[in-house]
């Protein structure tokens, strides 16, 4: 079977599907000598407890509003769309340090939509998941015709170099989707939630209002009880995306691809344990090379394995984001 099995009722429903996805990786490459360079810790160290190789890292024109442009250039163009097609921009992203204009409307800006709707999403490291839950609802419900879901992040503006518990995690980069109407289900339901217990097990402990009132005050670093996070998404992850796939009425047996968000491998695997995934099932590891690039970690991993011809045109992909709040959302997509 490569369809879902979503319960519809009687009455005629309109459905979405992902058309086309695309993403852009900053042009600097960053090591694990260059990260040690600045923490107390070892290469060897870093690959065997997170399994992060690289990451990369934005340089100053490589903002947010415009790697989500050049990731979403060619997820229209993978979907065959234009900029002027579309009636909404949702932006997920933690990293932006703007308030005004959002980051969406700069990125609508930027790739000359005709008046699309533009608002950002804060998710965290769940961003682009809940971004596609809505986009869903908007297409489903006629709100909107086309929505891009754009995960744009520099998490190395909001990460400490030097916090050997953080530094070598994060990356930056972007990934976008284009959302459209389609005649059978391509979304499925999302299950979400937060988990509100582990609310400050990823957080900026300190505030911008005290960096105002105190030019003498720490940079609002985000701060990572990473044994906590990892704790808790060996558990959740697994359960979550199985759940998604009941939702969806799809058995794992059926799924092609896994892509969860990238934050260490050894979740990943956990997860792909756990369900029982076959070893024919594309893995998405893609945190090897990026590292975790938070809420643009799925669409970089989907356009990934996509552009790899690792996943086809029809597929069941399994995918799921989790993080800050501590909060989640996962799906069944079928693939463009
Ligand atoms: O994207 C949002 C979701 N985020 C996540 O899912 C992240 C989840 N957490 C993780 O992936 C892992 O917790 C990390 C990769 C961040 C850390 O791995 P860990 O196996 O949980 O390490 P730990 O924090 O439990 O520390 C183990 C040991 C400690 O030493 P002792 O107390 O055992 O002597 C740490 O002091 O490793 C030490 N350590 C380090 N050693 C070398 C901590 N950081 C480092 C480091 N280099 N950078």
């Amino acid at each position: 079977m490569t369809s879902m099995n979503i319960a519809t009722g009687s009455t005629p429903r309109r459905f979405s599907r992902i058309l086309g996805v695309g993403s852009y990786r900053p042009g600097r490459v960053v090591d694990n000598e260059e990260i040690c360079r600045l923490i107390d810790s070892d290469p060897e160290w870093i690959e065997a407890r997170s399994g992060i190789f690289t990451r990369h890292f934005a340089d100053a024109g490589e903002t947010i509003p415009a790697m989500g442009a050049r990731a979403a250039e060619k997820a229209l163009s993978a979907a065959g769309t234009h900029p002027a097609d579309l009636s909404c921009v949702v932006l997920a992203t933690m990293s932006y340090l703007h308030q005004a204009p959002p980051a969406a409307a700069a990125c609508a800006a930027e790739l000359g939509t005709h008046g699309a709707a533009a608002f950002d999403l804060g998710a965290a490291c769940a961003g682009f998941s809940h971004g596609l839950a809505v986009a869903n609802s908007l297409v489903t419900s006629g709100q909107a015709e086309h929505v891009l879901v754009v995960g744009s992040e520099r998490m190395s503006d909001i990460v400490d170099p030097r916090d050997r518990s953080t530094a070598f995690i994060f990356g930056d980069g972007a990934g976008a989707a284009v959302v459209g109407p389609a005649d059978e289900p391509g979304i499925g339901p999302t299950v979400w939630g937060t988990d509100t217990e582990g609310l400050h097990a990823i957080e900026q402990s300190r505030s911008f209002t005290e960096l105002r009132d105190d030019p003498l005050a720490r940079w609002p670093f985000l701060e990572m009880a990473g044994a906590t996070v990892f704790r808790w998404a060996i558990g959740a992850v697994a359960e979550v995306c199985a759940q998604a796939a009941e939702a969806a009425g799809v058995p794992l047996r059926d799924i092609a691809a896994f892509v969860p968000h990238q934050a260490n491998v050894r979740i990943i695997d956990a997860a792909v344990k756990t369900m029982g995934l076959s070893p024919s099932v594309a893995v998405a590891r893609t945190v090897r090379e990026d590292g975790n690039v938070s809420g643009a970690s799925v669409p970089l991993a989907l356009d990934t394995l996509t552009a790899g011809g690792r996943i086809r045109p029809g597929d069941l992909v399994l995918t799921a984001g989790f993080g800050s709040g501590l909060g989640y959302s996962a799906q069944v997509l079928l693939a463009p």
